[in-house]
């Protein structure tokens, strides 16, 4: 197991850099947007965050403020830490390794088979790789934000083949049902997944597939961010502000539309998912489309339960983790792949790229589940708790395989569309 560990710390951390790479110091260390750090701050917050829980946390029990004022995310908002006087990429770098070393040393004396629920089958471990995880695609959301970031993908990588699909707007059907969400998992799983809880879950249809960007198109030709009707009050007072008329990223090229991945523009292809969208063009969008965004319990219905063997798989497919075999996940492709590339993506319902793409928004406010218990610190969920954030599921391109289950929520504000966040629709009827 501490094999194992090791292997994948130094795996998580080679990505890391490797995603870094190709950018300049002034790429590193420029805010560029009061939405998103400096790429240097995720940096030095990874490696401090490592510290607290694998070297500091170890030797007696710690806080989430102790962790240093400069990377403190509480300390300084996103917006004000470009102010900050950050480290230079090579002071950051030998930080990072400084801290590994000692967190390899100190993992040589813990035991994985005791009492302790942070260290019981290498929880706390798992816990930091998915922070680093994650903090990998909010460092790609900040290139994306920046016209022009370079990039180079991390390893060659082929998306595969799509077949032609005769009906994109198909639905599937769940006849109702009690179910079984969430998960009691505790080697992996966060606090805000637990516990597995049973659900009497309501008739509902769902898309087959996410929502494609020729679909979007559709309701943008068809005036939907003109249509008063198609809006909530508050998506109305937030397009009356933010003032766009596309999906983040699209620009028009005549009668048509381009966007931009990263440092490369094209046509936009209608065969893929739409990406980043907020909640309220999604909730419009499916308006326009005469059904409504799927609840969180819904998705995971449609993502995981096996009717016929009456259980939760972990993922769409079964309960093999995710691979970018499997799904588009793992920051390989850059992009958004065509509906339907993927042929092991499906789930028990028949519903197809639950996992990998694009994140896709429910309806539902993020709450905790029945029996919620905070672990082990209450700044990773449950200080967001509360009809201010709205639950995403199911990952993006961007997303490491290591983070991606159908138990796993995302959340965020829904005026956001800096994140890889797209949509499929659902019904009653
Ligand atoms: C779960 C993606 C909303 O980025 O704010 C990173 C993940 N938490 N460091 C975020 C997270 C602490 C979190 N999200
Ligand atoms: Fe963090």
């Amino acid at each position: 197991m501490r094999e194992q560990i090791a292997e994948r710390l130094d795996e998580a951390r080679a990505r890391t850099l490797a995603l870094v790479d190709p950018l300049t110091d002034d790429d590193l260390h420029r805010q560029h947007d009061p939405l998103m750090s400096p790429i240097i701050w995720d940096l030095g917050h990874i490696a401090h965050f490592e510290e607290l829980w694998l070297v500091r946390n170890l030797e007696g029990p710690v806080e989430f403020g102790e962790m240093p004022g400069m990377f403190n995310p509480f300390e300084h908002p996103r917006r004000v830490r470009g102010e900050l006087q950050l480290p230079s990429l090579d002071e950051c770098r030998d930080l990072m390794q400084e801290i590994r070393s000692r967190v390899l040393a100190r993992m040589s004396e813990v035991r994985f088979d005791g009492d302790d629920p942070l260290l019981r089958d290498g929880y706390v471990y798992s816990m930091v790789l998915q922070h680093e995880y994650q903090h990998n695609e909010t460092i790609l959301q900040t290139m994306q934000l920046k016209q022009g970031m370079p990039y180079r993908a991390p390893r060659a990588y082929v998306i595969p083949r799509a077949p032609a699909i005769a009906d994109r707007a198909a639905m599937v059907r769940f006849p109702g049902g009690r179910v079984r969400l969430g998960t009691d998992d505790r080697s992996a799983a966060y606090d805000n997944e637990r516990p597995a809880h049973e659900v009497d879950v309501a008739p509902f249809s769902i898309d087959v597939f996410p929502v494609t960007n020729g679909a979007f198109m559709e309701f943008i030709r068809a005036g939907g961010y003109t249509r008063r009707d198609l809006w909530s009050d508050a998506g109305w007072a937030w397009l009356d502000e933010a003032m766009v008329d596309a999906p983040k990223y699209w620009m028009r090229d005549g009668d048509a539309w381009c966007t931009r991945v990263m440092d490369s523009v094209t046509p936009v292809d209608p065969n893929l998912a739409v990406c980043h969208v907020s909640y309220h063009e999604a909730d419009a969008y499916a308006r326009f489309a005469g059904k409504r965004l799927p609840t969180e319990q819904e998705w995971e219905v449609a993502a995981g339960w096996d009717s016929a063997a009456n259980r939760m798989r972990a993922f769409p497919w079964g309960d093999e983790p995710a691979t970018p075999e499997r799904a588009n996940v793992d920051q390989l492709s850059f992009a958004v792949a065509p509906i339907g590339a993927y042929a092991q993506n499906w789930s028990a319902l028949g519903c197809y790229g639950m996992i990998g793409d694009v994140w896709e928004w429910t309806s539902s406010d993020f709450h905790k589940y029945p029996g919620y218990e905070t672990f082990p610190y209450p700044e990773y969920s449950e200080l967001f708790f509360g009809p201010e954030y709205k639950v995403l599921r199911g990952g993006s391109w961007a997303t490491r395989s290591g983070v991606i289950r159908n138990s796993f929520r995302n959340w965020d504000y829904p005026i956001r569309r800096q994140i890889f966040s797209g949509l499929r629709c659902a019904s009653d009827d």
